[in-house]
């Protein structure tokens, strides 16, 4: 256990905040240790996945714990279908990888995503046409209240858009350890419905994509518009697509009419990267904190020295200004500490 250890490496916006105690973890024993040592010295925890849907906002006067469970399991579960379950400090980028190796589709439309196993349940991610909740089958979790495990299937995480169980009644309640996911070994479903895909497999001449294509039109389309965390500090879309009731967006529609939407009953998603360059900010730079040039949904730490309270009150800015435009209160998708 390290004491004042400074958490800039474990969070992708590279803000540079310490915690009075770290530890990082690498098998449920240690994990359990950890926590009973938490509970003993009346410590707060805050746990670490890849870091990269968190904002530090202040020094953490507690216990940061890094979850570095590590391997991949699978197993064949009929001619077609393979149940892949990987621990929660795998990398979620090398997790898709291997399994596009190994030729498993489903979860190729989400390759590049930062951030580790673990958390992807956490907020259900999501990106160009797929949800881990379309091949999601199970968790298994760490209860904090009796340091007991349990697994939770599909239907009970209640996965909802950037949303989930352990967001909502079961927030701080439980440790994710590992995922499983169902995946095809062949007669893959190839979804290309998303606009981009399309269009960048037409740009790379491919007319019969494998799963392997898929991947690497979502690939460029991300390197093309989304900052790498390497490079520059973010944690990629700061707030969620608002949805709004028909009636608002029939109305707004009257006074902007290029206001993009798409409807799903009798609520409409707007996305919140049009309202937020249609407000002026993308490109926009306060101190050290900045919208994305290429993708007003991000916020980037564009000196690289930006403090969390720094970017949080830019976004509040953001908040404020398009409440005023549209009068859609948009919400924070990254975790803020
Ligand atoms: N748009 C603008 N200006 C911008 C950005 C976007 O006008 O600066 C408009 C455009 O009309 C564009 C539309 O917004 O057609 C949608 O943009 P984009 O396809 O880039 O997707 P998004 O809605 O901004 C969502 C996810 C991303 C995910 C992409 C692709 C959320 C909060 N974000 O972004 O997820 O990669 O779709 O599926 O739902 C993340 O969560 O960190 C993330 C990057």
């Amino acid at each position: 256990m390290q004491e004042n250890f400074s958490l800039k490496p474990y969070n992708t916006f590279g803000v540079d905040v310490n915690a009075k105690y770290f530890i990082e973890v690498h098998t449920i024993e240690e994990l359990k240790n950890a926590i009973n040592y938490s509970k003993d010295h009346d410590l707060p925890v805050l746990f670490l996945g890849g870091g990269s849907n968190i904002l530090l906002t202040k020094d953490f006067e507690g216990l940061a714990i890094k979850l570095s469970l590590k391997g991949i399991e699978q197993e064949d579960l009929n001619e077609n279908e393979v149940l892949v379950t990987a621990k929660a400090g795998e990398n979620w980028h090398e997790f898709v990888m291997y399994s596009l190796k190994k030729n498993y589709g489903g979860l190729e439309n989400l390759s590049l995503i930062p951030g580790n196993v673990g958390t992807s349940p956490m907020q259900n991610i999501g990106a160009y046409g797929t949800e881990i909740k379309d091949i999601f089958v199970g968790c298994t979790v760490l209860d904090l209240e009796n340091i007991e495990l349990k697994t939770f299937n599909l239907e009970q995480c209640h996965f909802g858009y950037r949303d989930s169980i352990f967001k909502q009644e079961g927030k701080g309640k439980y440790v994710i350890l590992e995922v499983s996911f169902k995946l095809t070994k062949k007669n893959h479903h190839i979804k290309t419905e998303y606009g981009a895909i399309k269009t960048e497999l037409d740009h790379l001449g491919i007319t019969h994509p494998t799963i392997q294509d898929v991947s690497k039109a979502v690939i460029n389309i991300r390197q093309s518009k989304l900052p790498d965390p390497k490079v520059t500090g973010n944690a990629g879309s700061f707030f969620k697509n608002p949805t709004i009731p028909l009636a608002q967006f029939e109305d707004l529609k009257q006074k902007f009419e290029h206001i993009p939407g798409y409807p799903n009953g009798d609520v409409v998603k707007v996305p919140a990267g049009w309202l937020i360059e249609q407000c002026g900010w993308k490109g926009k730079q306060i101190g050290n904190a900045a919208s994305h040039q290429l993708q007003a949904l991000v916020i980037v730490n564009a000196t690289g020295n930006a403090t969390g309270k720094e970017i949080y009150n830019f976004s509040t800015q953001i908040i404020n200004s398009v409440k005023e435009k549209f009068g859609i209160e948009l919400e924070r998708e990254v975790n803020i500490i």
